[in-house]
């Protein structure tokens, strides 16, 4: 029997994963398919209960569904828990709904891919923002071993509160202050939408960062933003938001179609050319 699983959002048109997970089904000979479902706010938990009756094993959710579908999982995983939402479900033999986020292993996986070496120098990290985005990447930074996190976010209560959660290794600075912290910095990271088309650049003067840093992005279009443009005339190393994107899906898809799935460069290109 076909197995099927789906992206559920409200918006749903512009996500991605339909050509992440159908790539892999044609990859791998796979009989499965994978859909789009809009489910606006008010219908997400109906439709959770419902979805093996909708034909499905699991799914992916993106906003604004992230935290609604980790209160309607029976379980969830740490990270999920840790982060508060859930981008991944998928329902056991016994019917059960399953929550996982795989958003912290997608970034940390991508950084190993693109900067091998990115773990062993980065004392102290510079994390942009303070949406869902920067929450699981803090989360991924952490369980990855890094130290020290300055945080910081145009809305300081925002990082103050994600500070809360995490503890005394993320330390809140003023958003003001971005530029002037960056001198100690060998990791730097954009978690906000500043440098996506149509929006501004983010405003960061980055003259203070080594030249042994590492800047990464989590927005993807475009895949070099003005701040991976501007770090790799410097010689930094840059990490584009395509990367993470591809790699949060590996989970999910071994999950609901039982094969691990690769993150390779005809992949990539593949996405590219839909950007
Ligand atoms: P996501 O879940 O993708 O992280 P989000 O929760 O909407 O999305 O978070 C967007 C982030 O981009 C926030 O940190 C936001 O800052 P605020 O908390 O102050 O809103 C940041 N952001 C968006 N537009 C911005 C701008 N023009 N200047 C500075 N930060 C901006």
């Amino acid at each position: 029997m076909t197995r099927r699983a789906c992206v559920i959002g409200w918006p749903v048109e512009h996500s991605r994963s339909p050509v992440i997970h159908r790539y892999w089904l044609n990859e791998y000979g796979i009989d499965g398919a994978y859909e789009k479902e809009a489910v606006k706010p008010a219908n997400l938990g109906r439709f959770l209960e419902e979805l093996s009756g909708h034909g499905y094993v699991g799914a992916n959710v993106t906003l604004p569904h992230k935290e609604a579908a980790l209160g309607a999982a029976g379980a969830a995983d740490a990270a999920a828990l840790a982060i508060g939402a859930a981008n991944t479900l998928w329902l056991d033999e016994k019917g059960a709904l399953h929550a996982s986020n795989t958003d912290a292993y997608g970034f940390v996986t991508n950084l190993d891919a693109e900067a091998p070496q990115w773990n062993e120098g980065v004392g102290l990290a510079m994390v942009l923002g303070a949406g869902g985005a920067a929450r699981a990447i803090l989360y991924g930074l952490l369980a990855a071993g890094v130290p020290r996190i300055l945080l910081a976010n145009r809305t300081k209560a925002k990082a103050e509160a994600l500070a809360r959660v995490f503890g005394p290794q993320i330390e809140v600075i003023d958003w003001d202050e971005r530029a002037a912290k960056l001198s100690a910095c060998g990791l730097l990271i954009n978690s906000t939408s500043l440098g996506m088309t149509g929006q501004p650049p983010l405003d960061i003067d980055i003259s203070a960062l080594p030249g042994s840093a590492i800047v990464a992005d989590i927005v993807y279009a475009p895949l070099l933003t003005p701040l991976l443009v501007e770090a790799a005339k410097r010689g930094n190393a840059v990490v584009d938001g395509l990367g993470m994107l591809l790699h949060q899906a590996v989970p999910g898809f071994e999950r609901w179609f039982g094969v691990r799935p690769h993150v390779t460069p005809a992949l990539r290109a593949h996405v590219v050319a839909t950007l």
